[in-house]
């Protein structure tokens, strides 16, 4: 006897934990089903997010830089450190126990919003009368009917052809968060998001690590100009990055007790090379998860990369069925995913869900950290609109020079016309939580001088972004 729901949500990342919780406010019945396991083989819900991406990555990263800190710039707070080490496996254990608080805290906000959530994988079985049936494997085997599915599947990690993951020595963002040791030597495929945040953690606990990046341009997708101040700062922390290089064999050979990854490449001047390593982190990319689904089943269109085919609205080719998040188009970013899942949860009610896709922040939790919103300077070229821009540099900031931490700026870009801003850009100190201000302005439709105009506490590193507005009228007061 199968059990019928008016909302069946498919994987419980960001994009359909959200989703499911939205219906239950707005009165459906849901279930929740999500395949991820902890490592007891309990249920884990979060998705990539939670279990191998935002969360983990973050936790490293703040370890990574107090150690950081702690060797580097304690002295100039008049602090010394006798016998100074980093436990590597109390920093694993930390992340792992903040990745369970996550877990668990999804659990509660399904009983409390009274979710019903499945731990097994979801597939489609057939359509059926007024909706779909869909089978849970697992410990506890189920099947279900729903009158609306909305499918979060996510994504998995892209492997160099000829170089599948084996997560000891060629490592997915997976193995790249549970390291036992710092390698002496960490080669990195793909300058991208994960590329950076890893190559920052284990370079900042003492790896000498090595970035092979196949395009020309450094962080194409950022401002230009963000992206060269970030590039000049990772070049000065010691972090290598060769870009414009072609990849090619990855082979795998035993020195001693220890295994050494090779990667063949070609460096941008056209010189054969051979980089050899003790650990290799490919971050090419991601792919869309849909092979567990048996999208066949009901005839569920997929485009050529794998992903689900949907329009504006989320809407896939089936009626009552829709998708969010990684699994179809646009960034493989979780906010994104969470704003679709909202948007589709009160469509299905009947409300106008909406995501404004030029609205979503990007940030990089480096340090610098990068983010940014709205549109870049090349493309504002590209797309022949008149703009005006404003740069302020954090050296000129009161509370970045008492933060020990000047790196950076923030910069707006306004139409010449209407003063309207069309992106902010930001790298520096805190970007990741500068840039909402900058989220909410253009929300808003705030003109460069709304921004300029409102009193922003001092000292704040928010006044460097009060003073690239003003900066955009050429009347900065501080610099
Ligand atoms: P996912 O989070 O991938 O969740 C999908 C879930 O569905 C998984 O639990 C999976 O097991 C489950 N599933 C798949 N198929 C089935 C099935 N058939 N049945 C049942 N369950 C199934 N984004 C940010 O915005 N900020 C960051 O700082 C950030 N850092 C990241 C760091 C790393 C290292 C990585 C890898 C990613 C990071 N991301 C970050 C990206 C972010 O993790 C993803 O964009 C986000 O998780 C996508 O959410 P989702 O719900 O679409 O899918
Ligand atoms: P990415 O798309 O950010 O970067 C991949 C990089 O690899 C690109 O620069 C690309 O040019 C390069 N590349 C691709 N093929 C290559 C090859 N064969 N040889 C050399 N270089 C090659 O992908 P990444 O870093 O794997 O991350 C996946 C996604 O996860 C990101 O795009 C982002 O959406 C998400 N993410 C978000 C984070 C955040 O918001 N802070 C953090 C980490 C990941």
């Amino acid at each position: 006897m199968s059990k019928s729901f008016d909302v069946i949500v498919i994987g419980a990342g960001p994009g359909g934990y959200i989703a499911a919780i939205r219906a239950a406010q707005l009165g459906f019945h849901v279930a929740c089903i999500d395949e991820w396991s902890n490592a007891a083989g309990g249920p884990a819900p979060g998705g990539t997010c939670t279990n191998v991406g935002c969360i983990p990555s973050k936790a490293l990263l703040q370890s990574s830089e107090h150690y950081e800190h702690a060797v580097k710039h304690f002295g100039e707070h008049g602090i010394s450190l006798k016998d100074l080490k980093m436990d590597v496996a109390q920093m694993i254990g930390r992340k792992d126990a903040v990745i369970k608080q996550n877990n668990d805290g999804i659990l509660y906000l399904f009983k409390k919003n009274k979710v019903t959530f499945f731990h097994g994988r979801g597939s489609f079985v057939q359509t059926v009368d007024g909706g779909y049936e869909i089978a849970v494997t697992g410990s506890k085997p189920e099947t279900l009917t729903g009158r609306q599915i909305v499918i979060a599947t996510g994504s998995s990690a892209r492997a160099l052809p000829g170089a599948p993951f084996d997560e000891i020595n060629i490592l997915s963002n997976d193995g790249a968060l549970r390291m036992g040791a710092v390698p002496k030597r960490l080669g990195i495929i793909g300058s991208g998001v994960i590329g950076l945040e890893m190559g920052s953690v284990w370079r900042r606990l003492g790896a000498e690590v090595t970035v092979l990046e196949g395009l020309p341009t450094f962080l194409g997708a950022a401002d230009e100009q963000i992206a060269k101040e970030a590039k000049k700062a990772f070049d000065k922390q010691g972090l290598k990055i060769e870009l414009g290089v072609k990849v090619g064999e990855i082979t795998s050979a035993k020195k001693g007790k220890q295994t050494q990854v090779g990667v063949a490449y070609i460096d941008a001047q056209g010189a054969e090379h051979k980089l050899e390593v003790d650990k290799l982190i490919v971050s090419i990319g991601r792919v869309p998860n849909t092979a567990g689904l048996n999208p066949e089943a009901v005839g569920l269109q997929l485009d050529e990369r794998g992903a689900i085919v949907v329009d504006g609205d989320c809407k896939t080719n089936l009626p009552g069925v829709w998708a969010v998040g990684d699994v179809v188009r646009g960034p493989m970013l979780a906010h994104k995913a969470e704003e679709e899942g909202v948007a589709v949860a009160e469509r299905i009610a009947g409300q106008h869900g909406h995501v404004d896709f030029n609205l979503i922040p990007w940030v990089i939790y480096t340090s610098p950290e990068i983010a940014w919103v709205g549109k870049t300077e090349q493309q504002l070229k590209a797309e022949g609109v008149k703009y005006k821009a404003g740069t302020f540099p954090f050296l000129a900031n009161g509370r970045a020079r008492a933060l020990g931490d000047t790196t950076g700026m923030v910069k707006f870009l306004a139409d010449a016309a209407t003063d309207e801003v069309l992106g902010v850009h930001i790298v520096g100190p805190f970007a990741s939580e500068l840039i909402a201000e900058a989220c909410v302005a253009m929300a808003f439709r705030a003109s460069s001088e709304d921004i300029a105009r409102i009193c922003h506490a001092h000292p704040s590193l928010s006044e460097a972004t009060k003073e690239a507005a003003l900066a955009v009228d050429k009347r900065t007061l501080n610099f």
